[in-house]
């Protein structure tokens, strides 16, 4: 069995007054795949913010390979290649492909005078080669790509960085089925390439059960359930919950 390489302890986030996340604790392992799914408003992209230290004011223990992460600022999360996406898109959408490209590689990769111009350069190599098949070029300005387009950016962003877990808040949202039959493909061909391990959250069923070996559920800011999607989304408790509303 492959050790846990993220581990979410007891997290309680209360804020002002109100309780988002109640004793939330789920792991990852090595290579896994995992949904993070709920109904509006269960507290996924909480649990996203405490794990990446965006949110600090939880209580309880996330663990990377056995190292507390509690006391580490979210700019300093790339170091453990701990890399993520926005729900509502983290890209620079006044400035190029290229030049997101060269912020998400700052954001990991030390640089300094002396080699910015290396790294700079293996950059727009890179991104090139991960453009190979996509109709978007360096030079587009954000702003004027579809919203599929925007997502892949971001996507490829978070994986010329090295991923070691990658972090994906609602890839498929405002996608049509052929971009996300696309963006699992695409996510599936990346993991085996680059090797990283997967929580994703979002609310299309089809696409959680087709891309993840294992859901989490949450509800009101607690843990439902967590199980394998064939299993998880038969189950009473969770239609109730959550598929018969994002299907209402
Ligand atoms: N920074 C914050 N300050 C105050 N309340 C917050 C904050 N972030 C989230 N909340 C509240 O916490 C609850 C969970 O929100 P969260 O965004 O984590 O849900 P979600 O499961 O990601 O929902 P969605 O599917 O709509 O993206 C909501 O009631 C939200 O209003
Ligand atoms: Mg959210």
């Amino acid at each position: 069995m492959k050790a846990n390489q993220l581990q979410v302890n007891q997290i309680h986030l209360n804020i002002g007054g109100v309780s988002i996340l109640n004793d939330v604790s789920f792991s990852l392992s090595e290579g896994e795949r995992i949904g993070l799914v709920g109904p509006n408003g269960a507290g996924k992209t909480s649990v996203i913010n405490c794990i990446t230290q965006f949110e600090k004011r939880y209580q309880g223990e996330i663990t990377f390979a056995d190292k507390l992460l509690n006391k580490e600022n979210p700019q300093d999360l790339p170091k453990y290649k701990i890399i993520r996406t926005f729900q509502n898109l983290g890209l620079f959408n006044e400035l190029t492909v290229l030049d997101n490209f060269y912020i998400a590689a700052h954001r990991s990769f030390e640089t300094n005078m002396k080699n910015i111009i290396k790294l700079e350069r293996e950059v727009k190599r890179e991104a090139l080669k991960l453009l190979e098949n996509e109709t978007i070029e360096l030079g587009d300005i954000v702003s004027d790509l579809s919203y599929g387009q925007q997502k892949i950016v971001e996507f490829l962003c978070a994986l010329i960085q090295r991923p070691s877990i990658l972090i994906l808040d609602e890839p498929a949202a405002g996608l049509n089925d052929f971009e996300k039959s696309r963006m699992i493909e695409m996510i599936l061909r990346k993991q085996s390439e680059f090797n990283f391990s997967l929580l994703v959250v979002e609310h299309d069923v089809n696409f959680v059960s087709t891309l993840c070996q294992n859901v989490v559920v949450l509800q009101s800011g607690e843990l439902l359930c967590t199980g394998c999607p064939e299993e998880v989304f038969q189950r009473k408790e969770v239609i109730q919950a959550w598929i018969g509303e994002s299907n209402g």
